[in-house]
């Protein structure tokens, strides 16, 4: 096809034409690629929150890009200044009838509007019409529960500012709360020794092959939460009670895995990693997770756990029929501070405890 004389000039003359060529590609690529940084600018740009001392690494960064817009559902929430009349006569004379145990001496009007708010951030238009129905009865214990969220864990729901819990902070206007969760108990019996209940995709162990198990451990029964042997040598027998094995090991890191995740922060959040057991190289939200870890072993054992008889079948566990339990993202959904830190009891004074502000 190319005329003879080039041919013959080509074979007499050899030359490696690929050196030189990928040189001048690498430069064509490494011009676009800087004339794309200055003008889109960085994509992989991070910004960090410090936890620690400067030089310890104890930072949680965060790709900028990826940085969360506000929480889709802080706009759905129904506050006390929404309410319209409209809405108020919407409430039946029978709903008004039946005063909740709990709110002995709330005014007609104020049960009113806190009923129109409870239908919004529940989901459920009808709810507390009729008496009888279950989800009115557990709707009764659901305020109890919401008081003494508030009033007995203020260091938690308000350890940076006044913030609290409503039934929103849950429900986000569903009658079943996301990320609830259910015992699973040790499924895996056919193998013998640790099954560990592992190599099993489950929502507990965070889509690891840790435990699934770490949830009904630690925050429905008290297990002791704990890896460390000190010592160079192991300084007791696994089997010996209270001493930590590797399985109390894996399930420990399974339940650090689920906080992360619930809160979207990294270890170093809580922990300097180069001593995870040295409570005093610890930040301040680890205290706020100690009195977490409480009042979730509280909310489970003293509030949803004896509501299992009222809860239609189709409402209870899968392996148990247990009833259903929280736990820190049933509130967190994800974010370091539930509604990314909105009050939601300011305006509802009942559902805290505290003096309400009569208007
Ligand atoms: C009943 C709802 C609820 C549950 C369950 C819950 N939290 Fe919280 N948590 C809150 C609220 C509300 C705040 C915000 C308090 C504030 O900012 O004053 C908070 C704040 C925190 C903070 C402090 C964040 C910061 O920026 O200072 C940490 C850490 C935390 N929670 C961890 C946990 C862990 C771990 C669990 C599970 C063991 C848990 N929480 C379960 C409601 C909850
Ligand atoms: C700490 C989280 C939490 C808070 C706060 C909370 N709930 Fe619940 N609620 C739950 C869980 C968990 C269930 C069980 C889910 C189910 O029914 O399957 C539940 C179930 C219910 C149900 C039954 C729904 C159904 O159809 O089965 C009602 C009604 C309800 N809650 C009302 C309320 C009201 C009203 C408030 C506020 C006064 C409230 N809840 C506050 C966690 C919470
Ligand atoms: C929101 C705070 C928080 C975050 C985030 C967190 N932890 Fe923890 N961690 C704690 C608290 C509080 C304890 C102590 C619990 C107890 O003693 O009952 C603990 C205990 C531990 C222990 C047991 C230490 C011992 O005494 O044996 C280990 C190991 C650990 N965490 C590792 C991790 C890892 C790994 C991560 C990240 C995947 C992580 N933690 C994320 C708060 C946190």
């Amino acid at each position: 096809m190319l005329p003879m004389w080039f041919n013959k000039w080509n074979r007499e003359n050899p030359t490696n034409i690929y050196g030189p060529a990928i040189l001048v590609g690498a430069a064509g690529v490494a011009v676009t690629v800087a004339a794309f940084i200055v003008v889109v600018g960085q994509p992989f740009k991070t910004e960090s929150l410090q936890t620690g001392p400067r030089g310890t690494g104890m930072s949680r960064p965060e790709f900028v890009n990826q940085i969360r817009d506000a929480d889709p559902t802080i706009a759905a929430y129904l506050g006390r200044d929404q309410i319209t009349e409209e809405d108020i006569a919407g409430v039946s004379d029978a709903a008004l009838a039946n005063l909740p145990p709990n709110l002995p001496d709330i005014s007609d009007e104020r049960y009113a509007e806190l009923i129109v708010a409870m239908r919004a951030w529940t989901g459920i238009p009808d709810l507390m019409e009729d008496p009888d129905s279950y989800q009115t009865q557990v709707a009764y214990t659901m305020i109890g529960m919401t008081q003494s969220i508030n009033e007995n864990w203020i260091g938690h729901v308000q350890s940076n500012a006044e913030v609290g819990v409503s039934c929103y902070s849950c429900h986000r206007g569903q009658p079943v709360p996301s990320e609830i969760w259910f015992r699973m108990g040790p499924v895996n019996e056919a193998t013998e020794g640790w099954a560990a209940v592992q190599n099993r995709v489950t929502v507990q162990s965070q889509y690891t092959s840790l435990p699934s198990d770490a949830l009904e451990t630690y925050l429905l029964d008290y297990g002791r939460i704990g890896v460390h042997d000190l010592e160079a040598h192991v300084a007791a027998y696994p089997s010996e009670e209270g001493y930590p094995t590797w399985q109390d090991t894996e399930r420990t890191f399974s339940l650090m895995n689920y906080v992360s995740n619930s809160l979207g922060v990294n270890c170093v959040f809580c922990h300097n990693s180069r001593a995870f057991y040295d409570v005093e190289q610890v930040t301040p939200q680890w205290s706020t997770e100690m009195l977490g870890i409480s009042m979730v072993q509280e909310i489970n054992n003293e509030w949803l756990v004896p509501l299992e008889g009222l809860y239609p079948p189709e409402r209870l566990g899968p392996v148990f029929a247990d009833a259903p339990k929280a736990a820190c993202k049933t509130c967190h959904k994800g974010y370091q501070r539930p509604l990314q830190g909105l009050n939601v009891i300011g305006a509802w004074p009942e559902l805290a405890n505290i003096d309400p502000v009569l208007d």
